[in-house]
């Protein structure tokens, strides 16, 4: 099977990852060759959710390759704001553009997106769900910077919950074999459990714990993220999470000497600036392969469809997707869609989300 878009990372092969991987490394040094390279093809960035590194590295990396932008930040300048739904603007932005890239705050928009766009569409962040460019990013960085994608100690520190970086990286890292996790969060905060559960399913090595003086030194990645206060019920409910998790030296100093801290930015206050001036603070770093990558992403699906790693039937069900946070349940025009796990016949998720049933509440 072929697939056009970019909504999770794992619809790809890693054959895939390594031609972009390759192609990106290529970019890097002789960025020369491709000042041209998608001359006379427009990028729409749609963002409706804010950024900095994403949306700018994206416009950056098409007028790099010589090709233009067009989009907004800021969803009250165009007709969303007058009630326009998703499908219609889709549809309309479409008919102006080769190459789709869109953040929004619910999740399994970019899904519900790629199927009304004429053009392939990037998911760029769906909600607190998935963000498989910023991953592109993460893993660049690790192969560069360590020289491999297996065989690590992977410590993800923060909102765990709510971090969709943390949930797209968590997905992809579990491709490659004889990686370990160790997920340190407050206990509101852990990681969602189709994450945990697709760990176990694969016999994959992990620890969930709320401590992190007590982990660090065990690490060869250690992925900070902030606590996403915009995705808390309450600003109460996001003060009695703020500020649990600081990076400072003291703490560097009970790390290994060749640990990579990333970060995907913004850092609100969990990682101390004098941590910047360690050499094995990454964070800047990875801000600038995210370009290179971009870059790679970009040329290859102006060039058409990828190989999809796994065609799953969709199963057909009376379930209705009961995540308030999922797309269908503001976009209602949405068909609902289910589909089975290969590994865990018993479940089933929706498409959009991933939120999982237990196969029998749809029968
Ligand atoms: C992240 C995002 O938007 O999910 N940032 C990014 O894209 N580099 C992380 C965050 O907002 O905390």
């Amino acid at each position: 099977m072929k697939i056009r878009d970019m909504i999770d990372f794992n619809d790809l092969p890693l054959a895939e990852w390594d031609r972009l991987f390759f192609m990106a490394m290529d970019i890097m040094k002789n960025s020369e060759k491709y000042i041209d390279a998608c001359k006379g093809k427009i990028l729409a960035t749609l963002f409706l959710e804010p950024s900095t590194r994403t949306m700018f590295s994206f416009q950056s990396a098409m007028l790099r390759l010589g090709g233009k932008v067009i989009g907004f930040s800021e969803p009250g300048n165009s007709s969303i704001s007058k009630g326009e739904d998703l499908q219609d603007t889709i549809k309309t932005l479409s008919c102006y553009t080769d190459l789709l890239v869109i953040r929004h705050p619910l999740e399994g928009a970019a899904k519900a997106a790629s199927m009304f766009a004429d053009v392939p569409v990037i998911n760029a962040g769906d909600g607190g769900h998935l963000h498989p460019t910023q991953t592109l990013t993460d893993l660049t960085t690790i192969a560069v910077e360590k020289g491999r994608l297996d065989n690590l100690t992977i410590g993800m520190c923060g909102d765990l919950k709510n971090g969709r970086t943390v949930h797209s990286l968590i997905k992809a890292m579990a491709k490659f074999p004889d990686n370990r996790f160790i997920l340190i969060s407050p206990p509101n905060l852990m990681v969602p459990d189709y994450l945990t559960k697709m760990l176990k399913r694969k016999g994959i090595t992990y620890v969930e714990t709320n401590d992190l003086e007590g982990n660090i030194g065990k690490l060869d990645i250690f992925y900070m993220t902030r606590i996403q206060r915009e995705r808390f019920a309450s600003v109460r409910e996001y003060e009695q999470s703020k500020g649990v998790y600081i990076l400072d030296p003291e703490k560097m100093r009970l790390a290994r000497e060749d640990m990579l801290v990333l970060h995907p930015l913004p850092r609100v206050d969990e990682i101390t600036h004098e941590v910047d001036n360690d050499p094995r603070a990454k964070y800047f770093k990875q801000a600038q392969f995210g370009l290179y990558i971009r870059m790679a992403l970009i040329l290859r699906m102006l060039s058409g469809p990828f190989d999809a790693e796994e065609d799953r039937e969709f199963a057909s069900t009376k379930l209705s997707c009961s995540n308030p946070k999922c797309i269908t349940n503001h976009e209602h025009y949405l068909p609902q869609r289910f589909k089975g796990i290969k590994t865990d016949p018993s479940l089933l998720y929706c498409i959009y989300c991933e939120k999982q049933y237990p196969k029998s509440e749809g029968e």
